[in-house]
């Protein structure tokens, strides 16, 4: 056992954990959680007022007259994009940095304030052009570079709709997100590189969405090329080797290096550069209503059809800003802030674009993996640009303890001073790691929970202010209301229940796009129409803090990535080979979850290494990398009760290791010690 080892082991019976002695806080916040507690909405309004610049004061605060449809300062009008650039250009902060992006190639480009304005207003002269008005849908599917923060903002400063999917997505992934939503425009780039390698998106995107009604233009942002045809090239050809290089399975997957050309339908396409170049360089940002739906975000649900998210303008605007600064205790002035999560999902919208520019802040955005050119490429941003805050998943943390203390060790990292995680709940070792090896022992550390639906952070320490437990959430943020309850709706004060929260916030989810009625049924039947049940299980200490345990639904979370167990059986049930599937999760200790498939397979075929490869790769396919299964279990048939429905409960026991529950009601009991064997099989080779 190293020192490092056994100092963790120790202190992992330390409970609670004081802020750091030596951490100032910069932002006082005692104030706010006293104003809450009194009058939550009167809260909410004056820090709408504070911390947002309106074109039209509101007089309404929360009209709660038609729940679970809320609306937050309804008859106030304000720009999104004015709050995020203009505001601070005209206070004279034009120079700053937004961005101090950093290209995996090492590639440094550093944004302004002043010249993401420009290129916003002009990319957004530039869509209206293109026939974009106010409420249309615009899709973006772009790779980490400054120019996705260039679209989302150009949207929300003519008030059309954005509609970003994650680079890891599949081309058909996107179609259907496009198609759902009505994309009018689609946002997307020639060609992305991912640790060397380039995919040819632009091509890939056409093989797809070429034939999407609404879609009527794609703009195509010439994405960072390596020198030359730099880069070491990969073979096209897929089933070889354990990764098989498929081209076409997201923005991250490509084959070949080439600097080739993307195709271009003349009417239809537009390069990025040349719309901006031809488009008006003012475009004033015109006042919005608070309620003016801001973006839609595809996320997993229980069925295999996404669901997809809307958030409007102010309210949402203001969960970002608000918790953005005070969970992390941000000073625009001295900060240097580093989210490491993707545009693609809502980690990236408001702790990447909307806080951070909104505040006014300097952030760092990366492009490339964590590993190339070489797994310290992390702390060495840290290092290069000085950053003060972190925020990162426990899955990335667990990724660098595999991989060792010294790729940190190598690095300067004192400048760091608030260190996050989101997205699952972070394992106490993972917890100390991140708090002696990242942050010296010095730095608060804040796990944040919240989630696509509610905008913001809801449930959070406040960095320097709150005792934090490794593993606990702790408490709620001023002004939210979270509760447990048991599985018949009674409250549950101390112990396990479901999470749910019993009072409105502003930057809630409005509604699910186009469909009213999927969004009560799954937000707000359970418990009636004013309770937000979240669809995670939680346990409430004596200290009144919570403990997220995990999803109660058919949701599975890879990596803190959210996906549906639905989405990923239909996708390999849509094989042609596939007779019938079953996916549940198995505990991982790197991602957290992983995906086990159980998969009957038609006639007369045989499960096989080859079998398993071509149906890993369709749903890479059909979905993205993410979704493929880590094993796939080859049944002959799947527990089904007497009326045909498969027993998922059964094969999540078996996935997990545990005793299996009631067989009895099953059609045919024998199928599961088949099934139990193989898993043990399955299991033994790997080790
Ligand atoms: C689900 C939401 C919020 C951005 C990333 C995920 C889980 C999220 C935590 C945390 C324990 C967490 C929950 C939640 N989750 N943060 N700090 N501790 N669990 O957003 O894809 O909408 O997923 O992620 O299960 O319901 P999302």
């Amino acid at each position: 056992m190293t020192e490092l080892e056994a100092t963790l082991e120790d202190m992992l019976a330390v409970e609670r954990f004081d802020p750091p002695a030596g951490f100032t806080r910069r932002r006082p916040v005692e104030a706010d959680r006293a104003a809450a507690d009194l009058d939550a909405e009167r809260f909410w309004a004056d820090a709408a007022r504070d911390l947002l610049t309106w074109d039209k004061p509101f007089t309404q605060v929360l009209d709660d007259t038609n729940p679970p449809f809320y609306t937050w300062f309804a008859d106030g009008e304000l720009n999104l994009s004015a709050n995020c650039l203009d505001r601070h250009v005209s206070a004279g902060r034009g120079e700053r940095v937004a961005f101090h992006w950093r290209g995996e190639e090492g590639e440094r480009r550093d944004v302004t304030y002043a010249q993401l304005l420009a290129d916003t207003q002009r990319l957004a002269n530039g869509l209206r052009s293109l026939g974009v008005a106010a409420g249309d849908v615009v899709g973006i599917f772009l790779p980490m570079i400054p120019e996705v923060a260039v679209a989302m903002l150009a949207c929300a400063r003519i008030g059309a709709v954005h509609n970003v999917v994650f680079g890891g997505f599949a081309p058909s992934a996107v179609r259907e997100r496009m198609e759902v939503s009505a994309a009018k425009v689609l946002i997307t780039v020639d060609g992305a590189r991912r640790k060397g390698r380039r995919a040819e998106v632009k091509a890939a995107v056409d093989a797809e969405l070429g034939d999407l009604p609404a879609l009527e233009h794609i703009v195509v942002v010439r994405g960072p090329r390596t020198g030359g045809d730099g880069g070491a090239s990969e073979p096209a050809a897929s089933g070889s080797g354990k990764e098989p290089a498929a081209s076409g399975t997201g923005l991250a997957a490509g084959v070949g290096t080439g600097a080739s050309e993307a195709p271009m339908t003349p009417g239809r396409d537009v390069w990025y550069d040349a719309l901006l170049a031809g488009a008006d360089p003012d475009c004033p940002a015109i006042p919005l209503p608070a309620e003016h739906p801001l973006f839609i975000l595809y996320s997993s649900g229980s069925t295999a059809k996404p669901k997809g998210i809307l958030h409007t303008t102010a309210g949402y605007l203001l969960g970002a800003t608000y918790t953005h600064r005070m969970v992390f205790d941000i000073n625009p002035d001295t900060d240097v802030y580093w989210c490491s999560a993707d545009v693609g999902w809502i980690t990236g919208h408001s702790y990447i674009v909307y806080g951070p520019l909104s505040n006014g802040a300097t952030s760092v955005m990366y492009e490339g993996a964590p590993d190339y050119p070489d797994r310290d490429i992390w702390w060495q941003i840290i290092e290069e640009f000085q950053v003060t805050v972190f925020y990162t998943a426990p899955t990335a943390i667990r990724t660098c303890i595999k991989w060792g203390p010294e790729y940190p060790g190598r690095h300067d990292l004192s400048s760091l001073r608030v260190l996050g995680t989101v997205g699952e709940p972070i394992n106490p070792k993972a917890w100390l790691w991140y708090h002696l090896v990242i942050g010296g022992g010095r730095c608060p550390i804040v796990d944040t929970w919240w989630q696509t639906e509610t905008g913001s952070v809801l449930i959070s320490p406040l960095a320097g202010v709150t005792s934090t437990k490794p593993g606990s959430a702790t408490q709620p943020l001023p002004g939210i209301s979270p509760a447990l309850r048991s599985e018949d709706g009674e409250p549950v004060t101390e112990g396990t229940g479901v999470l749910v929260i019993t009072k409105p916030w502003p930057s809630m989810l409005r509604t699910l796009y186009k469909d009213d009625k999927r969004f009560v049924e799954t937000y707000f039947s359970r418990f009636g129409p004013t309770t937000y049940v979240v669809g995670d299980a939680a346990r409430l200490d004596a200290d009144g803090y919570y403990w997220i345990i995990g999803r109660i639904d058919d949701v599975i979370n890879v990596s803190g990535h959210r996906l549906s167990t639905a989405e990923v059986e239909s996708a390999i049930v849509a094989h042609e080979a596939v007779a019938e599937a079953a996916v549940v999760a198995e505990p991982d200790e790197q991602t957290g979850q992983a995906i086990v498939a159980f998969v009957t397979l038609a006639g007369e075929q045989t499960g096989d290494a080859a079998m398993e490869a071509r149906l890993r790769e369709h749903v890479a396919h059909r979905i993205g990398k993410l979704a493929r299964p880590r094993r796939i279990i080859w049944a002959d048939d799947l527990p089904k009760t007497r009326s045909g429905k498969i027993m998922r409960r059964l094969l999540r026991d078996v996935a997990a290791g545990r005793e299996l529950g009631d067989v009895t009601t099953l059609r045919d009991p024998a199928v599961m010690a088949v099934i139990t064997d193989r898993v043990r099989t399955a299991r033994d080779d790997e080790e």
